[in-house]
């Protein structure tokens, strides 16, 4: 057992927009986090991963950074976030920060140098290509529609941007490149911030020459095999691992699209030489159809089980896992798996959080929050949401119908509505106009009701970081064995963890109809119950299990 803080930790993912705003402009800001730091205090979590603060001309959200050493003008002050990081550390929280260094804003000093001329000491910053007869370099698409390249009339050359036109690519091969960014992050590391989420940090190194992909039947444009995984990502990052994180006490935890298991092993070695840990998002695309995420197709619960399944065993002894469904790039998991109830809530929570691998709470999720009706056009505010509409609606290949249909199944704008704290107008996040329509259901779904309410979602999320975090279970949670107990069924997920000759299994009925179930546990197997969803709890060789029932008892071996 190698013990770390960072494995047995409970992290909360903080989207400041959207969590709350103290000066009532409509948008979130880290006042707003400072009020409310009690409240995750009282939750149990013990790390605070905050998405990008920094300044940003907010093409997508803090995801386009003009300035890694300030804060976003709407978010408040760098003095703030000292203050924020002060009172977060005196409650025993860490604050993790998001790292997004694939790309920068159009409007970051070095690409606006960049771009200002051919000789200029910043142009091999990014990545610049001559045109190739006429038109784009290669046939790469960019992740959020249309071409990755862009055409700058200034010099005569595109600049290449695997997302919006406003996040150009930087050149990881320029050792000045990388001398910066590591100095920078030297520098948030001295102010005694406790780690780094990476964004899409696969994606830094490009295949060499920049070859055409396999084109997308639906888009046409090549796809993202020639920037993800690149030549020198792992180099890179046990550059960064030598010359910055190794000299802290932090946590990393890497975004990898496209990673496999035997990438994933690289980047979280479990001996430390680049990353801690990955975010791998397999188990989120098992529900998308051959035209990729706009669909309201729901993934299969035995695809998900063997996915997780896989992940788990693969790693183990290994590699370090993280364990999540809800992000602000995921619509909410309570509508994607459950039926927006809250017994499916738990059903779900329960599932994931007694896995072996660090869980990640996104906020509101630790409530039940659901995805949100939409309904037309002018209540979107996702780039990637609105340029899909352009690309596909505008072409033809998709209706308006079955786009929005899509959006409000898959789209980010679901789990980018306000938190909702109370009953009272907009959901007690502003007192003014918020940048983005609360989801109506919040007189329901609050935290203040939840507080009261002992058999709520929040309460449970309390009691699953507590078992993990602080009870005689908590090792064997952590660092147990996992083991899938029955890869068949469509309609019950159960496992158990096993660590120094103790046991627990976990069982949860996926579905919102009784099933009955053999669980092949028989009485001489004695048992204790740790949390359920239900009151009756008897774990039994054949039960019939409610819906959505949820449990997880520790047994004999
Ligand atoms: C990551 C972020 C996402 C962002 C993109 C570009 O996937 O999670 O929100 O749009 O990178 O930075
Ligand atoms: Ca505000």
């Amino acid at each position: 057992m190698d013990k770390k803080w960072w494995k047995e930790s409970v992290i909360y993912q903080i989207y400041p927009r959207s969590f709350c705003d103290s000066n009532g402009d409509g948008i979130g800001d880290l006042n707003g986090i400072r009020k409310k730091l009690n409240y995750l205090h009282e939750l149990g979590i013990n790390v605070i991963w905050l998405s990008p603060v920094y300044k940003s001309p907010n093409d997508d959200n803090g995801y386009d950074i003009s300035d890694y050493q300030d804060i976003m003008d709407e978010f408040g002050t760098l003095k703030d976030f000292d203050e924020l990081l002060k009172e977060a550390h005196a409650l025993g929280i860490k604050i993790v920060m998001d790292l997004v260094v694939n790309h920068t804003s159009d409007e970051h000093p070095w690409f606006i140098e960049s771009r200002s001329s051919r000789d200029n000491e910043k142009r091999d910053f990014y990545i610049w290509r001559e045109p190739k007869d006429g038109h784009e370099p290669n046939n790469w698409g960019s992740c959020f529609s249309g071409s990755a390249w862009e055409y700058d009339d200034k010099t005569g050359m595109y600049y290449l941007h695997c997302f919006s036109k406003k996040q150009p690519d930087l050149n990881w091969d320029n050792p000045k490149v990388r001398d910066e960014v590591f100095r920078m992050m030297t520098w948030w590391c001295d102010k005694g911030i406790d780690g780094f989420r990476m964004d899409v940090i696969s994606m830094i190194s490009k295949v060499e020459g920049l070859p055409d992909g396999k084109p997308d039947e639906t888009t046409g444009f090549g796809g993202l095999e020639n920037t993800t995984n690149g030549p020198h990502v792992h180099e890179y990052l046990k550059e960064m691992n030598q010359r910055v994180l190794s000299k802290y006490d932090i946590m990393t935890v890497g975004e990898c699209a496209g990673v496999t298991i035997e990438e994933a092993k690289k980047y979280a070695s479990l001996d430390g030489s680049e990353l801690n840990m990955v975010f791998q998002f397999e188990h989120v695309g098992l529900d998308y159809d051959e035209h990729g995420k706009w669909t309201t197709k729901r993934m299969s619960l035995k695809d998900l089980k063997r996915n997780l399944s896989k992940w788990q065993n693969e790693l183990e002894g290994k590699a370090w896992n993280s364990l999540f469904f809800d992000n602000h790039d995921q619509p909410r998991i309570v509508s994607r798996l459950g039926d927006d109830s809250p017994l499916s809530a738990k059903a779900i929570a329960t599932v994931l959080h007694f896995m072996k691998g660090t869980p990640y709470i996104y906020q509101g999720e630790e409530l039940g929050m659901t995805n949100c009706p939409f309904g037309s056009l002018e209540n979107l505010r996702d780039i990637e949401e609105i340029n899909a509409y352009d690309a596909l609606v505008k072409s033809g290949k998709m209706t308006a119908e079955e786009l929005m249909a899509g959006i409000e199944a898959k789209g980010r704008d679901n789990a980018r509505t306000p938190m909702q704290w109370d009953a009272s107008e907009n959901a007690g996040f502003t007192t003014g106009q918020p940048w983005i329509m609360v989801n109506p259901n919040y007189t329901v779904i609050n935290a203040e009701a939840e507080l009261k309410d002992e058999n709520s979602v929040f309460h449970y999320y309390r009691k699953l970081i507590e078992l993990r975090r602080n009870s005689e279970w908590s090792d064997l949670i952590v660092y147990g064995n996992y083991s899938l107990t029955d890869d068949n069924s469509d309609e019950v997920f159960s496992y158990t963890r096993e660590l120094d000759g103790r046991k627990l299994y976990i069982l949860c009925n996926m579905t919102d109809r009784d099933i009955d179930y053999n669980t092949g546990i028989t009485d001489k197997n004695g048992k204790a119950v740790l949390i359920s969803n239900y009151a009756e709890t008897d774990l039994r060789e054949s039960m019939k299990l409610p819906p959505w029932f949820a449990a997880a008892w520790e047994i004999q071996k």
